[in-house]
């Protein structure tokens, strides 16, 4: 008789946005009436910049030409689309990175949940609290994370290190030592993040206890300050200590087309164990590289049309920030996040929970946001709102909470 993967049965619950999902379709089909405005999750509305459109066209034509046509793509990524990540997100920033540590896939959410797998079983995880729940579930499937205490929605094996308004959502080195770090930044779903110099601190850390960093940068296109680090890499000696997961989907709206890409530096290893040779063998096994099509799509990323076309992309995002944050501030919310990040954290009113506020403002105000809970135990009490929204809804949204 066959046996299942037990650890799949500790998982409590469904994955936050699939339950998000199912409560909002069971609401909209008992209101066919009603007009809801979606801010909860962090999907684009955007449509694919022009310079994108076209270069996908010629790939799609490409392929039906005998003399152009692709077959399997190389597992680890199409040298051109390599070459042009690594000059423009790397060495552009002064990170020595080469094209052999880049490998291109399918986007940062299967990456940031497969990473764990090069890991011994015993690692010990730290995630910042709240996190994005991908780290933390794909660690308890892998069986790492010990039991779960549903009062206290912690895991007794995970490390968590709590990010609120008290400590300005800077993670605090943890007591226990941790074996792997995740860190998003800037942080979804808070909308902080940190300068480059307390991210160097947490570097040392990592180096000195002999930790891994998972670095994920999927909204890096969001910064608008100086002091804030694009890449893990601008800090000094993250190159034995970090893994950098970067994404194509917010940056590029590619939520629909999927591309990502994960950095690991040939100088990170465990004793003569070169983890880039590690998921090297992981990525060959176990992927057949992302698409032609979708791999010239996001070199096209990096063309000149295409930078333009998308910095004008991320200031419309970001005018939606901004009209969320301020609209919140003037309703009397306290407000964070929404400068270098496209997602706005508020404090829930009247220490309402989190999930009482998501279905009240669902049922008064028709808007769908995500409830802090989901994220974590620090999470309880405040809520997150996206600015991917396009910019009408998103000032209907705010016309609608204000008028509550
Ligand atoms: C989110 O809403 O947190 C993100 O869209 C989820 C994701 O990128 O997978």
């Amino acid at each position: 008789m066959f046996q299942i993967n037990e650890n799949y049965q500790k998982l409590p619950g469904s994955y936050l946005f699939s339950t998000i999902a199912k409560k909002v379709s069971a609401y909209q089909a008992a209101n066919p009436d009603k007009s809801l405005i979606r801010l909860g999750i962090g999907d684009v509305t955007q449509p694919i910049a022009p310079a994108i459109i076209e270069a996908m066209h010629k790939a799609v034509d490409e392929m039906g030409h005998a003399e152009t046509f692709r077959g399997y793509a190389p597992d680890l990524g199409y040298d051109f689309l390599r070459k042009a990540i690594v000059e423009n997100d790397y060495q552009a920033k002064g990170c020595g990175i080469s094209e052999d540590e880049v490998f291109v896939s399918d986007g940062a959410k299967s990456d940031s949940a497969n990473i764990q797998e090069i890991f011994g079983e015993k690692n010990r995880i730290a995630v910042c609290d709240p996190v994005y729940p991908v780290y933390v579930d794909s660690n308890v499937m892998a069986g790492r994370t010990g039991t779960y205490d549903a009062k206290t929605e912690t895991w007794s094996d995970v490390i968590y290190m709590p990010c609120t308004a008290e400590n300005n959502f800077v993670p605090e080195f943890p007591k226990e030592t941790p074996d792997l770090i995740y860190l998003c930044l800037p942080n979804n779903p808070t909308g902080t993040t940190l300068t480059k110099d307390q991210l160097q601190e947490w570097v040392d850390y990592a180096n000195k206890a002999g930790a891994v960093i998972i670095y994920d940068a999927a909204y890096e296109a969001y910064i608008s300050e100086t002091d804030v680090p694009h890449s893990i890499y601008e800090c000094e000696g993250a190159k034995t200590c970090a893994i950098e997961l970067r994404s194509f989907s917010k940056n590029a709206g590619f939520t629909g087309v999927r591309l990502g890409f994960t950095v690991v530096p040939k100088e990170l290893t465990c004793g003569d164990v070169s983890l880039n040779a590690m998921w090297a063998r992981r990525h060959g096994t176990k992927f057949n590289g992302a698409p032609y099509i979708v791999q010239r799509a996001g070199e096209a990323v990096y063309s000149e049309a295409g930078k333009a076309q998308l910095k004008e992309q991320v200031a419309y995002y970001m005018k939606n920030a901004k009209t969320i944050k301020e609209g919140l501030k003037e309703s009397g919310y306290t407000v964070f996040g929404g400068v270098n990040a496209p997602y706005i954290w508020l404090k829930t009113p009247n220490h309402m929970s989190s999930w009482d506020f998501f279905d009240y403002l669902l049922e008064n105000a028709n808007v769908v946001g995500t409830p802090g809970s989901g994220f974590g135990p620090s999470g309880e009490g405040y809520f997150r709102l996206t600015a991917f929204g396009n910019y009408e809804n998103t000032v209907k949204a705010l016309e609608r909470i204000r008028a509550l």
